[in-house]
């Protein structure tokens, strides 16, 4: 049997032009007056527009899509890979004072993931952007979540502002709805309206859920969508994700599984890989399941290279794969995995680990790094901190720590 891998739906249905895009209408016709009008649209010298508002509504999509609409090149730059400040001044020279050769009207900067910026040793290159963008001759597309971080603040007196707002139910329904009727999927309006109501508007995160229970419903109603979104959004450990995504009877429920758990993409495929001998009996089953697993892995080096986490819900739609292998013969479950060499040559157990990913969690919006390297950079900080009979309550409560997590912080 052969799995064919479904095209992620966000992108198979990802509008290809303006007149295709959903809500935001006057930030949309904002951003097509501004871009069509350069350079005579900069006013009060502001050559650059900063779009923000929550994930999954279309900001990356409306800057690229109307862009090429307009004849530009877009030459994007992603804020979250580290650059010095003399390597982004390079890169923003280049960019911002020459013009392209293939497209009619020149090009556009898009700066996307602003927040990534953000970290202290990026200081140079944030300062940089700000020294660029009020010498730039060509239009400048800066894009966030939040506006209010201190790093971005000094970015907004020299930029216009376009505000994205989550996408209304409505539209989202419609949206949805259309997916479904391409896709022959069979549907009760009142699911579709659940669904996009716990969306909150993110439109991206509709279409994934659209997809994921799809697989496994013939009719699509409440009953079924509110089991799949509330089983979901329930934590697991990893023994349990790993009994779910190695024994799933559907590829719905691995993935649902896969979903459940606090780890990074690149360590669940560890595990899945240090497993798949003691799984799977077959050398034929084995090597099926390897040769999936290798293309998961492609998928999250690409996050780790990237940072780019929208790839992260396919990511774990392939790497659940493995759960399909035995052509529905049962292998018999197993009571232990064994755990990826990696983890027993650092001599972590996993409980170390998980704890690890716990105070990363705690601490990553706060720092604004990613959980590991929030982990990794201010553990040493965080157990001064608590060292001191003071502040120990208050950082406690603002970080929402557990008394075991202070332990194992201090141990
Ligand atoms: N307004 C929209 N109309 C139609 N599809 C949309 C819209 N917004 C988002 N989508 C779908 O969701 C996907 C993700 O959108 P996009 O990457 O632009 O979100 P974003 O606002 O940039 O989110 P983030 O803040 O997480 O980067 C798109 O590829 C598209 O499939
Ligand atoms: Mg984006």
């Amino acid at each position: 049997m052969i799995m064919m891998i479904d095209q992620p739906w966000v992108e198979k249905y990802r509008p290809q032009s303006s007149k295709d895009l959903v809500g935001n209408t006057t930030a949309i016709s904002k951003i097509k007056k501004w871009l069509s009008n350069w350079p005579k649209s900069i006013s009060r010298n502001k050559r650059a527009l900063m779009l923000f508002g929550p994930s999954g509504v279309g900001k990356t999509l409306v800057a690229h899509t109307i862009g090429s609409e307009l004849g530009y090149d877009i030459t994007e730059i992603n804020a979250t890979v580290k650059r010095s400040k003399k390597s982004m001044d390079e890169l923003l020279q280049t960019s911002t004072m020459t013009g392209t050769l293939t497209s009619t009207r020149g090009r556009v900067l898009l700066v996307d993931e602003l927040a990534g910026l953000s970290g202290k040793s990026d200081r140079g290159a944030a300062s940089a952007l700000k020294e660029h963008i009020q010498k730039t001759r060509v239009p400048i597309i800066l894009v966030t979540n939040d506006i209010s971080e201190p790093k971005i603040r000094p970015l907004r007196k020299i930029t216009t502002l376009i505000e994205f707002e989550p996408v209304k139910e409505s539209e989202i329904v419609e949206m949805l709805k259309q997916i479904c009727n391409q896709e022959k999927i069979r549907f009760e309006d009142s699911a579709l309206d659940t669904l996009a109501s716990h969306s909150r508007g993110d439109i991206r995160a509709a279409i994934n859920d659209l997809q994921s229970i799809s697989k496994s419903v013939s009719v699509l109603n409440n009953r079924n969508l509110l089991e799949f979104i509330q089983s979901r959004d329930q934590r697991i450990d990893l023994n349990e994700a790993l009994d779910r995504i190695f024994y799933a009877e559907t590829w719905n429920k691995a993935i649902i599984a896969a979903n459940q758990i606090d780890v990074y993409p690149d360590e669940l495929i560890r595990w899945i890989n240090a497993n798949i001998p003691l799984v799977f009996p077959e050398l034929k089953q084995q090597i099926k399941a390897f040769d999936f697993l290798s293309r998961a892995s492609i998928f999250s080096r690409r996050i780790n290279r990237t940072q780019n986490w929208r790839l992260l819900p396919y990511s774990k739609e392939l790497m659940c794969i493995t759960g399909t292998i035995t052509d529905g013969t049962p292998t018999p479950k197993r009571s232990e995995y064994r755990f990826p060499d990696w983890i027993q040559q650092m001599g972590f157990s996993r409980g170390v680990r998980q704890k690890r990913v716990l105070v990363g969690h705690a601490l990553s919006p706060i720092v604004h790094l990613s959980a590991k390297r929030a982990y990794e950079e201010y553990i040493t900080v965080l157990k001064a901190l608590l060292k001191e009979a003071k502040l120990k309550e208050r950082v406690k409560n603002d970080l929402d720590l557990s008394e075991d997590l202070v332990h194992f912080i201090l141990k």
